[in-house]
């Protein structure tokens, strides 16, 4: 279980540019065996949950290969469609192996995902997906047992759930369309960029998807898909986390590789917070710095083009330092306060009550050791280190691991006192990730 050291108080400076979208990659690499051509994706970061969905894949029975940044994955007829539990335990968003497991062979036997630290996780919207596709779906010994032995057949779903639209559940019900006999419409879908990105992939591969990005997507079903070559997003979540932390402390970061469109709700809240956000003509490169007399914020989480849930815990901990009362709800995960409790170490000023963060602005935070519960709330401590007086000791870095590639070298290219510990621990293998 690695540790970072942060030595607080270092103002940040200078130009990163930012990976390939993690929440893009994962549903497109398990949309790879949908053909039994190869397929070329760049811009795959390196983080352990793309790395959980290669040996995913290879186990179910492709070929994988990675060098630098570009995957190529081969899937062979003959691939399995049986994941097992300690293939799947470790990442939630194997769930996405569904629809095109559904897709090729009809049939699929996968681990029913338990809970998270944040929040239930359940998957009803996926199997409502895939049933009214005409699949059938039993539980038995912890797995699904999912089959379509007629095939699958185009029909109208309405995803919505209580929650709102889901992001993998319209990823999964897209990819078990493209090669279901007829069409289908998709109602209530998540608009999120990695959906679109999703579809954009699929399309490539020949598939006949329209409307992505929209409430409605239509897929018209195709006999068979062929290879590509695809290049993923940017990912607006570790761009939005350097944002936070350029407007935390420092002296103006620039960021790289970024999408303008996809960071609107962040850049809002920041201008509206008295930060300079600054994106150049063609909207692929950002300049953050502090502002001068920042202000508090208000944050109301909501699906795309909404603020996004994963982009809560790090806000909150530019408020923790911001002067004035800010209101962080969560209507997507109302559990996701982990960070609070930690953050409250550092001395931050916050209380919490029914999925609603109230943070009374402090002067300064103090290093502390605090331990990392998710992915998310651990890039917000890692924030508050950055801005505290003293050295923070970040434990259960794996979590980080999961969906920042080389935090660690990106924040030291700033100007960041940080230091990883490695230690010889597998704690990952037993977390339960989300
Ligand atoms: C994706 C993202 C995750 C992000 C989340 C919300 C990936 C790999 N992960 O997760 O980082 O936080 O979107 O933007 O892309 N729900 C149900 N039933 C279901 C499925 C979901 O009730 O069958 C609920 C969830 O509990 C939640 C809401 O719907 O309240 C949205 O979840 P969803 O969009 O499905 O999240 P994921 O796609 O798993």
């Amino acid at each position: 279980m690695d540790k970072l050291i942060v030595e607080g108080g270092y103002p940040l400076s200078g130009t990163i540019a930012i990976s390939g979208s993690k929440n893009a990659s994962l549903p497109i690499l398990a949309a790879s065996i949908l053909t039994d051509e190869p397929v070329r994706i760049s811009r795959v970061p390196d983080v352990s949950d793309t790395n959980y969905m290669l040996q995913i894949l290879s186990q179910l029975g492709a070929s994988v290969e990675r060098s630098s940044g570009t995957v190529r994955v081969a899937s062979p007829d003959g691939i399995s469609s049986s994941a097992s539990y300690d293939q799947v335990r470790k990442m939630r968003a194997s769930i996405c192996l569904l629809g095109p497991l559904m897709a090729r062979m009809h049939r699929c036997t996968l681990p029913l995902p338990g809970g998270c630290l944040i929040g239930d996780r359940p998957v009803d919207l996926h199997l409502r997906g895939i049933q009214a596709l005409g699949a059938r779906v039993r539980v038995k010994g912890g797995n699904m047992l999912i089959e379509a032995p007629n095939g699958l057949v185009g029909t109208t779903v309405d995803m919505r759930g209580d929650s709102g639209p889901t992001v993998l559940g319209t990823d999964n019900l897209m990819m078990a369309a493209v090669l279901a006999r007829g069409t289908t419409v998709i109602e209530s879908a998540a608009r999120e960029p990695e959906v679109v990105d999703l579809a954009n992939f699929l399309n490539a591969m020949g598939a006949r998807v329209e409307g992505a990005g929209s409430r409605t997507i239509t897929v018209h079903g195709v006999e068979r898909l062929h290879g590509c070559d695809y290049t993923v997003i940017p990912d607006r979540i570790e761009a939005g986390t350097f944002m936070v932390a350029a407007a935390l402390i420092s002296k103006g970061v620039t960021l790289t590789r970024v999408c303008r469109e996809h960071m609107k709700a962040i850049t809002d809240l920041l201008l509206e917070c008295g930060h300079t956000v600054e994106f150049t003509e063609d909207g692929e490169t950002v300049f953050v710095k502090p502002g001068e007399h920042p202000k508090s914020g208000k944050i109301l989480t909501n699906p795309y083009p909404g603020y996004p849930t994963d982009m809560q815990a790090q806000m909150t901990a530019l408020f923790a330092v911001t002067p004035g009362i800010s209101v962080v709800k969560d209507t997507i995960f109302p559990q996701r306060f982990m960070h609070c409790a930690e953050l409250k170490r550092m001395g931050a000023n916050i209380k919490v009550d029914n999925g609603t963060a109230i943070i009374t602005g402090v002067e300064g935070l103090s290093g502390a050791p605090v331990m990392a519960s998710d992915l998310r709330a651990s890039a917000a401590l890692v924030l508050a280190a950055l801005a505290a007086e003293g050295t923070t000791e970040i434990s259960r870095l794996y979590h980080i691991d999961r969906g920042y590639e080389m935090l660690d070298e990106k924040l030291t290219a700033l100007g960041a006192h940080v230091k990883r510990i490695r230690e010889l621990d597998t704690g990952s293998e037993n977390s339960a990730a989300h």
